[in-house]
């Protein structure tokens, strides 16, 4: 059975992007209209659970009137606006973005990075090597999960994910000012030693792969690890009444990572512990 979500009915509101009239529900975003439109615009730092930041500027488009460009991620449409998503003027900015991220973070496993970088004629290396921001080996302190800074874009969306908008655990957040700035537990302690409590929903948000399961970053050292040869399969966790939709990624026949779908009406793509890393046992024969 599916289940709709009942929500107020929403007034269509008309605006035009790029050159098409468009209708879309009031407090839509322009990056909203756009993926309804079938237009791909590049996004990093949005999140479909989160609130925007508007950290990575990846998504601006050309907005008629307006001085500076408007992330699309954030930025509603209004009715009568004018939208170019392709001009010249949105594509030179996405392309620096793309090559100051590039030089300065490792964006090896951020997944359409290199597509993104070829479509706007980005090079990665305008900055040279003295950009990279970080220099660091990965964290390993756990079984669970691994945090390599050094891919890190510095989005917050996994603070955000920690904090207030889901867990409520706190154990990340953000340290240091300007270029110092990098997310932290306290004190820079382990991960252990802080207030995480495993539920890796900060993994499920990082667009980067700055945070992975360690079964994905072990098989990634191996070599072995290989998405087109995996499956994903959506199931009900069976640990505790609440649930929770899981989604299994196996690769020859090991489940390798679970994530969660972000359209479930309850979990919005969160789980806990148990449903995020307890699938060991599932593999003992
Ligand atoms: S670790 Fe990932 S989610 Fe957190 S700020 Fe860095 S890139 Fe964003
Ligand atoms: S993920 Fe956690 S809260 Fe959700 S059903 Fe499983 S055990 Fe329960
Ligand atoms: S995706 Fe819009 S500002 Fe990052």
């Amino acid at each position: 059975m599916t289940v709709i979500p009942l929500r107020l009915p929403r007034r269509l509101l008309e605006f035009t992007l790029d050159g098409q009239e468009t209708r879309v529900p009031e407090g839509s975003t322009i990056l909203d209209a756009c993926r309804a439109a079938g237009k791909d615009i590049p996004t990093l730092c949005e999140g479909d659970t989160l609130t925007p930041k508007n950290a990575c500027r990846v998504c601006v488009v050309e907005v008629e009137g307006a001085r500076v460009l408007a992330p699309a991620c954030s930025r509603k449409a209004e009715a009568g606006m004018t939208v170019l998503t392709d001009s010249p003027r949105a594509r030179h900015s996405r392309k620096i973005v793309l090559e100051l991220l590039a030089s300065s973070t490792d964006l090896s496993t951020t997944p359409r990075a290199a597509e993104w970088i070829k479509e706007y004629k980005a090079k990665p290396d305008r900055f040279g090597p003295d950009a990279a921001r970080l220099d660091e080996e990965p964290k390993i302190d756990n079984d669970l999960y691994v945090r390599d800074y050094d891919k890190c874009i510095q989005c917050y969306k996994c603070v955000d994910a920690c904090g207030e908008q889901w867990q409520n655990s706190f154990a990340i957040s953000v340290a240091g000012r300007g270029f110092d700035a990098r997310i932290s537990t306290e004190h820079d302690g382990p991960l252990t030693d802080s207030a995480c409590v495993y539920c890796g929903n900060c993994i499920e948000v990082c667009p980067t792969g700055a945070l992975s399961f360690k079964s994905e970053f072990d098989m990634r050292e191996a070599g072995t690890w290989n998405e087109e040869i995996q499956t994903e399969t959506t199931t009900i966790c069976a640990y505790c009444g609440v649930g929770c939709n899981l989604t299994l990624h196996v690769q020859e026949n090991e489940i390798v990572k679970v994530t969660s779908p972000h359209d479930n009406p309850v979990t919005h793509g969160n789980l806990c512990i148990k449903g995020r890393f307890g699938f060991q046992h599932v593999q003992e024969r």
